[in-house]
């Protein structure tokens, strides 16, 4: 298995330039299903969910191809609906393909997604809504199997603004006879941008970035071409990273809209941040305060960055109370800063951080993608030398993570098969 060595200390200094979303491409991959046409995508990045995706698309028959960060999609031989086991567990997000496949081929079937180390992720808001569109639904064997000779638009009101549900039910009424409203819908800005390619593949969607969103099914849907919109968690991890460091980084790329929240947290911890057209510059301090944060649906402080800013936390002057209200299974991260000399202590959904002056390097397992970049954050803030284990899970959403920290000024290697010292 492959490890990060981090040397920690070193303040990172330079330029980065974000990648495009993660979570927006793996929504716009699978909108090229309802497409008659063939899809260009720009700005893809390099991650390993983003593999995994395709080989969805192409175990369904499409036929996908990739040069640089640029991916073509033609889905004009879909031969089956079944997705194969192996993928439905390896990624939740596999579950995104339900809608488009149900809408445009009448019929769909897969595992039910497995658990997940964050937490249980129950997909009942998709399923209900997919059932008010007319589908009829068996889940049996482990399995969920949706057909419907049409769907029909309908009125949804999701019970909690649940991203992926969001994103399949819009998906799922573009091609639906008549109009359906989706109410408490999510409002984050992948949800924009699956708004922004439907409408451009012919789609009659409006309200995206609201809590209510309109669609007014139509036909068919015809060839696209779209630009992924940049990865705020990666250009919020960046800014962390800078902060942690004591460092100055200018993070290129990026939506300062999209990173609000992180931004207005930062600046309460009395990091500098500024923007302008080239981006937005992060300049540490010698010790920021803590401050206390609640993880929200967008706008709000997102979960995805819950962890990465707590090592902020974790080194700054003062206590934190940190609640996680969107995952309840989202503080394993914690155990992993204890062993680097962090102190804090986790009650249910809350963490409480006394801010300790240095951290310790230390060997460390992530136990999810971004605890895996909150872990690296904590290597390259310590004294001494940190591994951290299980790196597969971090390349499932940052693009060549140790080379951009490298380009910084950062001291991390990625080796094979170092054992912890038992
Ligand atoms: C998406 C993101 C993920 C992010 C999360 C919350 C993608 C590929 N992933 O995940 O990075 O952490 O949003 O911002 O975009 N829930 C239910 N029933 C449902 C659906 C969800 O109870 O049918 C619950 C989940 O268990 C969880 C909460 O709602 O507690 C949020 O889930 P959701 O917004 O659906 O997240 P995902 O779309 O899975």
């Amino acid at each position: 298995m492959e490890k990060y060595v981090i040397f920690g200390g070193n303040r990172l200094c330079g330029t980065v330039r974000i990648g495009g979303g993660k979570n927006s491409v793996l929504t716009i991959l699978p909108a090229c299903l309802l497409s008659k046409g063939v899809c260009t995508i720009y700005d893809v990045p390099k991650l390993s969910d983003v593999n995994v995706m395709q080989e969805v698309l192409e175990c369904l028959g499409a036929k996908v191809e990739r040069s640089g960060s640029t991916m073509v999609v033609d889905v004009s031989n879909v031969s089956t609906v079944e997705l194969p086991d192996r993928l439905t567990r390896m990624m939740r997000a596999s579950n995104l393909v339900m809608g488009p496949i149900l809408s445009r081929f009448h019929h769909v079937k897969l595992a039910y997604p497995g658990g997940c180390s964050i937490g249980s992720r129950p997909m009942d808001q998709h399923l209900r809504g997919l059932k008010l569109l007319g589908a009829q639904i068996v889940e049996k064997h482990g399995y969920i199997e949706a057909k419907a000779d049409r769907l029909v638009g309908n009125e949804i009101c999701l019970d909690f603004p649940s991203v992926g549900a969001t994103e399949n039910l819009m998906m799922a009424a573009t091609l639906a006879e008549g109009v359906t409203t989706i109410r408490n819908t999510a409002r984050e800005p992948e949800i924009v941008d699956l708004q922004n390619f439907l409408n451009s593949m012919g789609a009659k969607v409006r309200g995206a970035g609201t809590d209510v969103i309109k669609i007014e099914g139509v036909k068919e849907l015809t060839s696209a071409e779209h630009t992924i919109i940049p990865d705020r968690i990666e250009a919020g991890t960046f800014m962390v990273i800078a902060a942690a460091t004591g460092g100055d980084i200018l993070i290129k790329n990026v939506i300062p809209e999209h990173v609000e929240a992180v931004i207005s947290k930062l600046k309460e911890a009395g990091v500098e941040i500024t923007e302008d057209s080239e981006g937005i510059r992060v300049r540490g301090k010698e010790r920021t305060r803590g401050v206390d944060y609640k993880t929200m649906p967008f706008p709000g402080f997102p979960t995805d960055m819950q962890a990465q800013l707590m090592v902020l936390m974790a080194i700054s002057e003062g206590t934190s109370i940190v609640t996680e209200t969107i995952f309840e299974n989202r503080f394993k991260h914690v155990d992993e800063f204890r062993r680097m000399g962090a102190d804090i202590k986790v009650e249910g959904r809350v963490a409480i951080i006394k801010g300790v002056k240095n951290l310790s390097g230390a060997y460390v397992e992530t136990s999810d993608l971004r605890a895996g970049a909150a872990l690296v954050t904590a290597g390259l803030v310590a004294e001494g030398a940190t591994v951290v284990d299980n790196i597969h899970l971090i390349d499932r959403g940052y693009d060549s993570f140790d080379q951009k920290l490298r380009n910084l000024g950062a001291q991390i290697l990625r080796v094979n098969g170092i054992k912890e010292r038992r």
